[in-house]
């Protein structure tokens, strides 16, 4: 039998094992990434790239491949209600921070906008990029069982075309299997919650629709045609490529149909039905059937193992956060394994992972069943009631160009309806607003602040330890960057101004101790990096001479108002305390 021994396996190459491996060839760490497949996503399924994954790219240096292949934000732009793509449009909505309200708010809060991009797409982008750094990438692999000992984790890996074999010795194991793997049970991990809260079924195809989509383009067009079916069953389009790929998703109840044995022409009639017109040409490209569940693991970690993505959170597509998520997690957790296989950290630090990251994982299940729950009031709002006949609907609906207090009562409740599905559709608080309350940081505010804004709907930049850094526009020579650009590797850094100088010593010393890179950055320094619009001075929350430790995932570590004296103490004891070193 075939041995291998490596630092971490990973197993599944999803969007948050291709992060994770891509990620640990970054900070010079060997991995092993198994996938029982013999390639990546044959379908879309996810494709809302958010702000925070697309940083996560340019981290990785994968940013501008990504702009390459991806539909760009000012395509996502307009939200859809129709009855068909032919007929007069029911209501629209500008987002994913396109709109006039919100654009500032994102263009300020990250130097790197939002694209649409289809895991068929976004997946080769990850595993070209990671088969270049010659990581060992095995596919048609499938992990089959492991046993946890003191000193590592060992497992069995099926090589799916000779059956044969591999053990695999690892110090750490990375369960990125999706919502059916087996290394959550394995490991002895669950998931809570609801299942089976809706089936849904998507069907992928090629057609030219520019003729309805070019003069508002946008990713999302929600079906609200009148009828007896509860609205949504014509199904919901997905434009995947402008305007020529989409998927339409088809919610089903398994009582009553079987979409998977739907043959080529019931597929076309559905999608025809959609369009509303019959004399468009369509491909089937694929279909997969899906089930939209609700659940969220209470622990995303036992011992050695480390579970992500689908594996550990599974919820309604409703605000987009699937592949976002995963991705997260995934460069939550690198950094981390990265330092403890190279001594600087203690292995405690592995347990921020799942304290920092389960958190977020909930409260993202938690918004997309709520705005699932929120959508339905945009049916509400037309009077649409399950089993009402198409000629009740289609009075309705007339009502809403109907001169009198009818039909402005029925546009007051269509418009404000449609207003609530901002919590879904530019939900920039849920995106990138998150932060961390206890793991890898040194919190320094003794009581949880009461938020006077909407955390869904808003990010407010902070550089409270746990948030991520906020971004900030700086200039060095005639180069423009981001304050997230000064994190170099699995390195820390250390962001200052003028008069905190003497925080390169102690960093220096900090350093030559521990065996820890930290950059340090002297903001406003004669020849060096300037706060080029005073943004930086703005969120940075601290004095001049202060200073902020940012962790190699752009979150912060800590933070000091002033420099001290003692400078090199101070800082020692936060980076033992963030890095669980004795
Ligand atoms: P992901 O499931 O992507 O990857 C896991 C990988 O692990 C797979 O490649 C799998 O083959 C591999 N694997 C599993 N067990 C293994 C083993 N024992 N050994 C080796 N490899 C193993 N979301 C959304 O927002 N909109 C949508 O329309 C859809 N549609 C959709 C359809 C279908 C059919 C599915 C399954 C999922 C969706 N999703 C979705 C969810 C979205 O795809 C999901 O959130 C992300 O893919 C999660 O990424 P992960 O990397 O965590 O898992």
């Amino acid at each position: 039998m075939q041995q291998i021994d490596v630092p971490v396996l990973i197993v599944g190459a999803g969007p948050a094992g291709l992060t994770t491996a891509l990620s640990l060839r970054q900070y010079g760490v060997e991995c092993l990434l198994v996938e029982k497949y013999g390639g990546t996503a044959h379908t879309p399924r996810a494709h809302i790239v958010n702000q925070r994954t697309v940083e996560i790219m340019r981290h990785l240096g994968l940013e501008e491949g990504l702009r390459e292949v991806a539909t760009p934000s000012e395509l996502m732009r307009n939200n859809l209600w129709i009855t068909t793509l032919a007929d007069p449009e029911v209501a629209r909505l500008e987002a994913w921070g396109t709109g006039i309200e919100r654009s500032g708010d994102y263009a300020a809060a990250s130097p790197s906008q939002m694209v649409n991009c289809p895991q068929t797409v976004f997946e080769p982008l990850l595993l070209d990029a990671l088969l270049e750094t010659g990581c060992d990438v095995r596919m048609r692999h499938e992990l089959v069982s492991f046993e946890q000992d003191d000193t590592g984790v060992t497992s069995t890996v099926i090589d799916r075309d000779t059956g044969e074999s591999l053990l695999v010795r690892s110090q750490f194991v990375v369960g990125a299997d999706g919502a059916a793997g087996r290394v959550l049970p394995l490991a002895g991990l669950v998931v809570e919650g609801k299942t089976a809260i809706a089936n849904a079924f998507n069907i992928w195809f090629r057609a030219d629709l520019a003729p309805y989509l070019a003069h508002r383009p946008g990713v999302l067009a929600w079906n609200l045609a009148p009828g007896p079916l509860p609205t949504g069953r014509l199904g919901t389009l997905i434009c995947h490529r402008p305007f020529t790929e989409f998927v339409l998703v088809i919610n089903y109840d398994p009582e009553n149909e079987d979409p998977t044995s739907f043959d080529d022409d019931e597929l076309k009639r559905r999608i025809r039905a959609v369009i509303g017109e019959d004399g468009v040409d369509i491909e089937i490209l694929g279909t997969s059937p899906w089930v939209v569940n609700a659940l969220v693991a209470p622990h995303y970690s036992a011992g050695r193992v480390f579970c992500m993505g689908d594996a550990v959170h599974r919820h309604p597509p409703a605000n987009g956060l699937g592949l976002n998520m995963s991705v997260a997690d995934a460069f939550n957790l690198a950094w981390k394994l990265a330092l403890v296989v190279k001594d600087q950290a203690g292995p405690e630090l592995l347990e921020s992972y799942s304290t920092e990251r389960q958190p977020i994982g909930a409260a993202g299940v938690a918004r997309a069943l709520a705005s699932r729950g929120e959508f339905a009031a945009v049916a509400d709002a037309l009077g649409y009631e399950p089993g009402q006949s198409t000629e009740e609907g289609r009075r309705l609906l007339d009502e809403l160009s109907t001169p009198g207090a009818a039909g402005e009562h029925r546009r007051d409740l269509l418009r404000a309806a449609v207003r609530r599905t901002n919590h879904q559709f530019n939900a920039h608080g849920i995106e990138l607003g998150y932060r961390y309350s206890v793991g890898a940081l040194v919190d320094d505010v003794p009581e949880e602040p009461h938020p006077d804004y909407d955390t869904v709907l808003y990010y407010r930049p902070t550089t409270r330890p746990g948030a991520r850094l906020p971004h900030a526009r700086v200039g060095l020579g005639t180069s423009e960057l981001s304050t997230l650009d000064l994190v170099d590797g699995a390195r820390f850094a250390l962001i200052t101004g003028l008069g905190g100088e003497g925080w390169r010593a102690a960093a220096a010393a900090v350093s030559a101790a521990t065996g820890v890179g930290i950059d340090v950055h002297v903001i406003g320094e004669p020849g060096g990096l300037q706060d080029l619009y005073g943004e930086w001075a703005d969120r940075r929350e601290i004095a001049d001479t202060g200073c902020v430790l940012v962790r190699p995932d752009r979150h912060v570590g800590w933070r000091a108002g002033n420099f001290a004296d003692d400078a090199a103490d101070v800082l020692t004891r936060a980076l033992n305390d963030v890095l669980c070193m004795a």
